[in-house]
């Protein structure tokens, strides 16, 4: 039962914003379960604002009130950074009512969108207005450009066009106080003070509420090809990362490495997508070539780079797409590893990144040295390469109890592959975010100084501790 207190923050918050969008009853499941169903939370209440302002009154009543407020938008995140804790008393806020597309500005190249706009809805607004928006994630029919944001996601471009935060332009956010700071000005040069845009971006809701931005357009290309590659091993597959950077230039605009053992799950999960060259390599390459020029141009270069990568001996086998649907086959096979993982049981996820060159030695080491520590471990290695970002997973042995296995080894594993990350100089949350997974093990692995300034920020900014707390910093 909610205490006296509790009611009347409640019944404040539905005058606010309208007792149809403040949910307390029903099932919830959507809100207070994180996308892998590994945790389970439970909302005082979940709240849906409709506009800025009705944000900002929620935030002020929730700080009036001393209640902590957690941020969502898709719930597509891989770190329980977006669900409620357990405790009953936080106030989930949904974006997904702000979905707008306040403004195209074709002549700035700019796109400005609510935080709950959908990002595929995102990259259809601008295509139809004749631009590309290149952010391309697995989640896209369900994250927001708002999550994308409090998480700096990357994804399948980043080798191009950079990560979300590159993207960015300005920001509208709502602070712990409940004031509305207003910075959607989509100016390139702005240089009146410290950063306020690019904090937010991957605070992950502990600093603000993210309610609009504005993002970068980009010419859509003349033309996109795609590749996939048999590469005998890591070692082979930098080598081609280096001859595509050498022979496509800004053309390069997907790098992905996928692992034998990983596309195996999708194969036997998904038959039908009958992914390509697989059982013949270890490793498998997609590349994506986007050309300004035309389809011509583009398939040239693409054949003269492997042609190199042939006699150089880093390629052994490859297959181009000959169309539009056939490209898009070869990316939903990439993109329906982390589907097929699930499908196989639970796992331990890792996204971590090291510099591009680190990359060989860290995997023979480290792959040697979880065999010998675990028998049977099944390792799922894919990733984006052309990043230096591999999501360097482990999956129990074969027919073994996965609950049982995470539970005894889900630590161990996660020191052993964090420490030979800490060995080789990469960090251990690439693109997904620290959220409460990784709160307890940063302080490891993290620069003192660095935590330490994070935590004054946080103190300065939310000062009492209601924005998304026990995420990324305690
Ligand atoms: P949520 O999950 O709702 O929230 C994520 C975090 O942001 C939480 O801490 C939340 O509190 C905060 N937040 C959300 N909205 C706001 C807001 N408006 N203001 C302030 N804080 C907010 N990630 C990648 O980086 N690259 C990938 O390639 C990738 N592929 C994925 C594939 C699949 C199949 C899945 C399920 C996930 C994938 N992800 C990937 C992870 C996830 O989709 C991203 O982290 C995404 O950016 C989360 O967006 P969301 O709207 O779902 O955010
Ligand atoms: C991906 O690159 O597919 C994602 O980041 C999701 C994952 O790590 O499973
Ligand atoms: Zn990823």
């Amino acid at each position: 039962m909610p205490t006296a207190a509790q009611l009347d923050l409640l019944n404040t918050l539905k005058q606010a914003i309208g007792a149809a969008h403040v949910l307390t009853e029903g099932d919830l499941t959507a809100y207070e379960q994180d996308w892998r169903k590994r945790t389970r939370g439970q909302a005082l209440a979940v709240v849906r604002p409709g506009n800025t302002q009705e944000v900002a009154a929620v935030v002020k009543a929730c700080a009036q009130a001393r209640v902590s407020i957690v941020p969502q938008g898709g719930n597509t995140g891989l770190v329980v950074g977006g669900i409620p804790d357990d405790s009953g008393t936080q106030v989930l806020l949904s974006l997904q009512r702000m979905n707008a597309v306040r403004a195209v500005d074709g002549d700035n190249l700019t796109i400005t969108v609510e935080a709950g706009c959908v990002l595929q809805n995102l990259q259809q607004a601008a295509e139809k207005a004749g631009f590309l928006f290149p952010l391309s994630l697995g989640s896209e029919g369900s994250c927001t450009i708002g999550g994308n944001l409090s998480t700096n996601a990357g994804g399948t471009q980043v080798v191009r066009y950079g990560n979300t935060r590159e993207l960015c332009l300005g920001l509208e956010v709502v602070t712990a106080q409940g004031d509305i700071l207003h910075g959607l000005s989509g100016l390139r040069k702005d240089n009146t003070g410290y950063d306020l845009r690019n904090l937010m971006v991957g605070s992950e809701g502990t600093l603000g509420i993210i309610t609009a931005a504005t993002m970068k357009l980009y010419p859509l290309p003349a033309a996109k090809l795609t590749a996939w590659a048999a590469v005998p091993s890591v070692e082979h597959a930098v080598r081609l990362l280096g001859l595509a950077h050498k022979h496509l230039g800004a053309g390069l605009t997907g790098f992905e490495m996928m692992g034998q053992f990983a596309l195996s799950l999708v194969d036997k999960h998904y038959p039908q997508l009958r992914v390509p060259l697989w059982q013949q390599t270890p490793y498998c390459v997609l590349l994506e070539n986007s050309d300004t020029e035309s389809e011509t141009h583009a398939r040239e270069r693409f054949e003269h780079l492997l042609e190199i990568a042939f006699e150089d001996g880093c390629v052994t086998d490859a297959v181009v797409a000959e169309s539009l649907s056939q490209a898009r086959n070869l990316w939903h096979i990439r993109e329906s590893i982390t589907m097929a993982q699930a499908e196989e049981g639970l796992n331990i996820k890792h996204d971590i990144s090291l510099s591009v060159s680190a990359i060989p030695t860290f995997v023979a080491e480290t792959d040697a040295m979880l065999k010998r520590e675990i028998e049977g471990v099944r390792l799922v290695n894919f990733g984006h390469l052309g990043d230096g970002n591999l999501h360097y997973n482990v999956q129990a042995p074969e027919g073994s109890d996965n609950q049982a296995f995470l539970k005894t080894q889900e630590d161990r594993v996660n020191t052993l592959v964090y420490d030979a990350v800490k060995r080789f100089g990469g960090s251990i949350s690439a693109e997904h975010g620290v959220g409460s997974l990784k709160v307890d093990t940063l302080p490891d692995y993290k620069d003192p100084t660095a935590l330490a300034v994070m935590r004054q920020i946080k103190q300065a900014l939310d000062p009492k501790g209601t924005l998304n707390p026990g995420r990324v910093v305690r």
